[in-house]
């Protein structure tokens, strides 16, 4: 029994024989470079260069502390809800190496050790148009700016788009930009408001909805672009236009112009015929969407079985015939709490595609999923919003936090919106 407790304190000392292994070039750059560079990088979006071992020396603290705490990279979707095509979220193991790599004592290594992570199918394989928007524009507003921009459609005979790419002309300006384009009978509508609007496009914060055109897809800083699932595409009939809203932020800084440019991956025919839907309770848009100044936890769900109006989703869609759900988008002002996107099947259990906790307005990513939900006649599709009305969660404007009042369904910045996006074939 004497000899145990030495024994005991040799085991607890044994080194770890691939302890002291890891080095930055070869298992940390790949991973920073990936999952941070991408918007940590001169002219970028962030607020400073991440890259080097020197630039993570300087941000190391605040590094951690924004990985340990999940707000980098952002990727604000629970993952326990839904298995996600690869996404910028820093995975548990590339986590671990960052952590392991830290209490083996940050060696540095050989730069001939770098490899890149394999590039990921986040991106868009192909450009077969590249439509810019048609005059540069410089935003007048700060910190905040939203406008929309009416692009032409060039093809005289249908085309499908299967993948995008926004390429904003200022990285550092850009925040998020939604991607639609119009169906021909509702252009003239729209070329109205820009019409009525001074200078290139015009202030919005509408989207179209319905039969007034499509979802895209949307933009946030970092992304480069998608390729639709395999075999899929969006119908552009001849006569659209193409729809692009951005929100400039100008982080209060000095601005330039701004010459966004959408490149779009095309096909003359597909498999499987897609169309994203903007899915909201019709009642919220004639302004049923309450949320009481000073109250927080403020839900409002819409369930719909999407299956008998699918021909309102794709003019190419038979109505009553399953959907499948590829991915979502989920779209909240500056109010938003949390949201959620499932299905509720017939028998009441529940899918979940997308479960945002603490809604951020900044990132308002696209989820795909790995795997598609079959949607079939007779399970609700449920979009959830909870809003915070509370003094705490006000906007700042012109420096100072806006006093809660009533808020409602609106175009408006001071207006809120519940909008689940959805990208469905049959
Ligand atoms: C998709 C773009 C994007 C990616 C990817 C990204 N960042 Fe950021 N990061 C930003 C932006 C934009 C800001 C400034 C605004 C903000 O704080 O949201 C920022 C701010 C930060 C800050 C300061 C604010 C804070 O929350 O502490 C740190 C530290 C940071 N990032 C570290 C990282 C690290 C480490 C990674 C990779 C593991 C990373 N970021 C990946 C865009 C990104």
């Amino acid at each position: 029994m004497r000899r145990a407790l030495p024994l005991l304190l040799l085991a607890a000392c044994a080194p770890d024989p691939t302890a002291g292994t890891l080095t930055w070039h070869r298992d940390v750059a790949p991973i920073v470079e990936r999952k941070c560079g991408t918007c940590h990088e001169a002219g970028g979006v962030a607020p400073f260069t991440l890259k080097t071992l020197a630039d993570w020396s300087t941000y190391e603290a605040a590094s951690l502390s924004a990985i340990r705490e999940g707000r980098m990279p952002p990727f604000p979707a629970r993952q326990d809800c839904a298995e996600y095509a690869p996404t910028q979220a820093l995975l548990p193991d590339q986590r671990a190496v960052i952590e392991r790599w830290l209490a083996e004592g940050r060696l540095e290594g050989s730069k001939d050790d770098f490899t890149p992570l394999p590039q990921p199918p986040d991106k868009l394989t192909r450009v077969d148009v590249s439509l810019p928007m048609k005059t540069p524009f410089t935003p007048t507003k700060s910190p905040d700016e939203y406008r929309c921009f009416l692009i032409d459609w060039p093809f005289t005979e249908p085309r499908y788009i299967t993948g995008y790419e926004l390429r904003p002309g200022q990285k550092a300006l850009v925040h998020h930009a939604d991607l639609f384009f119009l169906s021909p009978s509702f252009v003239a509508e729209w070329e109205r408001r820009d019409a009525a609007d001074p200078g290139p496009g015009w202030e919005c914060y509408d989207i179209p909805f319905g039969r007034e055109g499509s979802w895209i897809g949307t933009y946030v800083p970092g992304m480069r672009g998608v390729d639709f699932p395999e075999g899929t595409g969006l119908r552009v009939p001849p006569g659209a236009k193409v729809y692009i809203q951005m929100h400039y932020n100008s982080g209060g800084g000095e601005v330039g112009p701004d010459l966004s440019t959408l490149d779009l991956r095309l096909e003359t025919r597909v498999k499987h015929i897609a169309g994203v839907q903007a899915l909201s309770d019709p009642k919220w848009l004639s302004r049923q969407m309450r949320i009481p100044a000073g109250k927080k936890d403020v839900t409002h769900t819409f369930d719909i079985d999407p299956t008998p109006l699918a021909s309102i989703i794709s003019e190419d869609f038979v109505d009553g015939r399953p959907l499948k759900l590829y991915a979502t988008t989920m779209h909240m002002h500056q109010l938003g709490q949390s949201t959620k996107l499932e299905v509720i099947r017939a028998d009441g259990s529940r899918t979940c595609a997308v479960d945002i906790p603490t809604w951020d307005f900044h990132w308002q990513l696209a989820y795909t999923l790995k795997t598609p939900i079959t949607i079939n006649p007779g399970d609700q599709v449920s979009v959830s919003c909870t809003f915070d009305n509370t003094a705490e969660n006000q906007p700042v404007v012109n420096g100072a936090r806006v006093t809660p009042k009533d808020r409602n369904w609106g175009a408006r910045t001071e207006d809120e919106m519940c909008v689940g996006g959805v990208f469905v074939t049959q």
